[in-house]
């Protein structure tokens, strides 16, 4: 139950992030334990709101889990654990089935489920609200999260660093981890969160990168404290590009789903008017897997020197668009672009971070009392390159087995003792914050440019050296001066960069979503790029 021992708030279990992973852990935990869910800024500010294609779950009866399971592998160039693919792919349907019961509204045909497809996947396999459906699932499980009494949410916090063993405020060591310190970000105080189990469901890193799909907060917060806190974080430089981001000078970061391309979408060089998806997978064409889609667009992008390539849906008949995709539809009509009638233009841009921290089956990371689900791990899934619509569904199937696992093994966690305060005495000065959007704006041009789609051990070794510089202006910030939310991000975007640069640098081959020139062989055995703290 909640109490307040010493100047900590303290939970049964402390949640980290209000997404998809969050929600669902808190859910099944909130049926019987007090929970408290931190979320940085609002609580829909995470990237499930954002979700547009959908979830996929075999629910044909044409369909197989062990079709699934394969595209899974094939899309993750077989670096995926097979015991998670088979643990994800199997619960599919089980938590399709809880969202309908919360009241998710998917689309329908008939009695069954509509399913749209998405590239990599060999059979219509995805359930979908219209264009938007993770606003629908946001909001289903907020709602059903706010009519618990045992889970108390929390927006407004900006969680800085994990409470580990030796009750430290900067920790580097691994330790039983107690909750949290967390920046209020109403009252500029920092509060500490204590609890026996904390769940880490932080989201992913996007924006260390220039051109994102992902929302602002998703700057690696959870990675970077657990990897601070001693846990160990694998596969880091596996960044999926999603092949088909609006191309705007004003709107920057417009998705247009991967379902466009499922329904029929066609990629097109604006220069020849050709399908250029032949020359590069002329099986899958635009169904292939996206780190084949991406590169394929980024090579026409460089050999024709264009700003961009094409889109085009307009083939379909209009009302068809419509239907499938009203608000991309009506998005790009308040830019000027009717794609019922002229092709879209669009670029890669980041959308996903398939590394992260490193957990098991039951959401477990390596230190004890710390679990993790969602965007902000790695479970063996999604191995070198993420299947569409494979991620939500992640959130679902670990948001319930770290629950699962804190249930059943209640009476072995000890209450957490008391902690030290933070130390309040730090002040601001007057020029931190414009030096610190600065270093935003640095850090996220020079991983565009150097640790993209297709790198050089040049380029990520130049890389390497500006995190180093910029690594001690930022430490010499964080030590001296009060800390705000952009302080907390930049320090824990540069530490992103640095795990997702140093990984790149250990790979010596090019698989999935690590290309490189220098190496571009894929080998024999696929390994994991583990990094220890
Ligand atoms: P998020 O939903 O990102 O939530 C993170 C939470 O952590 C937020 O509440 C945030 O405030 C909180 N947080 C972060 N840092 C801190 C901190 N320091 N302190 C306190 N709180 C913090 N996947 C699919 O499967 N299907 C799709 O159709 C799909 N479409 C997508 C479209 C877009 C545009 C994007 C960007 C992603 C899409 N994805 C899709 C990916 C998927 O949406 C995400 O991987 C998934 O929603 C991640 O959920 P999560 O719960 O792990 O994290
Ligand atoms: C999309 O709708 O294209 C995004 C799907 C995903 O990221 O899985």
């Amino acid at each position: 139950m909640e109490s307040h021992a010493d100047h900590a708030r303290t939970f049964d279990v402390v949640i980290i992030g209000s997404g998809a992973a969050g929600l669902t852990a808190a859910l099944a935990l909130g049926e019987t334990l007090k929970v408290a869910v931190l979320a940085k800024g609002g609580l829909t500010g995470g990237s499930t709101a954002w979700a547009q294609g959908g979830i996929a779950a075999v629910l044909d009866e044409g369909d197989t889990f062990e079709e699934h399971i394969r595209d899974t592998v094939i899309a993750g160039a077989g670096l995926n654990r097979r015991e998670t693919v088979e643990l994800v792919v199997e619960r599919a349907p089980h938590a399709i089935r809880r969202l309908v019961d919360l009241g998710v509204p998917f689309n329908t045909e008939g009695n069954a489920l509509h399913l749209t497809r998405e590239g990599g996947h060999s059979h219509r396999r995805i359930v979908h609200v219209n264009d938007a459906t993770g606003h629908a699932v946001q909001q289903a499980l907020l709602r059903a999260a706010e009519a618990n009494p045992n889970i108390t949410l929390l927006p407004g916090r900006s969680c800085i660093d994990l409470i580990t063993g030796r009750h430290e405020q900067r920790y580097s060591g691994s330790g039983r981890v107690w909750g949290v310190y967390a920046l209020n970000e109403e009252t500029g105080h920092v509060e500490a969160f204590t609890a026996r189990a904390t769940v880490l469901a932080t989201g992913g890193a996007g924006r260390v990168y220039q051109f994102s799909t992902a929302p602002r907060g998703a700057t690696g917060d959870g990675i970077s404290m657990a990897w601070r806190a001693g846990a160990r974080v694998s596969n880091m430089e596996m960044m999926q590009f999603h092949p088909t981001c609006l191309y705007n000078l004003e709107v920057k970061n417009f998705l247009i789903t991967e379902a466009v391309r499922g329904e029929g979408g066609r990629l097109v060089n604006p220069r020849t008017g050709k399908r250029f998806m032949a020359f590069y997978d002329p099986d899958r064409m635009e169904l292939a897997p996206r780190d084949v889609v991406a590169r394929a667009i980024d090579s026409e992008i460089k050999r024709f020197g264009l700003d961009y390539v094409h889109l085009d849906i307009s083939h379909q008949p209009e009302a068809f668009v419509k239907e499938h995709f009203p608000n991309i539809y009506e998005k790009l009509l308040t830019l000027g672009i009717d794609m019922t009638r002229e092709p879209i233009p669009v670029v890669p841009a980041q959308h996903y971070t398939c590394g992260g921290v490193v957990i098991d089956l039951d959401g477990r990371t390596d230190l004890p009392g710390l679990y993790a689900a969602g965007e902000c791990t790695e479970s063996g899934l999604h191995g070198a390159n993420r299947l569409a619509s494979n991620s939500l569904l992640e959130c679902f199937v670990f948001g319930e087995a770290a629950a699962a696992h804190i249930l059943s093994h209640w009476t072995a966690f000890d209450a957490p003792p008391s902690v030290m305060p933070w130390d309040e005495s730090r002040v601001s000065e007057p020029d931190e914050e414009v030096v610190i959007k600065q270093n935003w704006t640095e850090i996220r041009r020079f991983m565009w440019n150097y640790v993209g789609i297709v790198r050089t051990t040049k380029r990520l070794e130049r890389a390497m050296h500006r995190i180093q510089l910029l690594n001690t202006e930022v430490e010499e910030y964080y030590r001296h001066f009060r800390v705000s939310t952009d302080l907390i991000e930049l320090r824990n975007l540069l530490q992103s960069a640095d795990l997702i640069v140093r990984s790149a640098l250990k790979r010596h081959e090019s698989r999935g979503l690590h290309y490189t020139l220098n190496f571009p062989q894929t080998d024999d055995e696929p390994v994991d790029t583990i990094l220890v703290p």
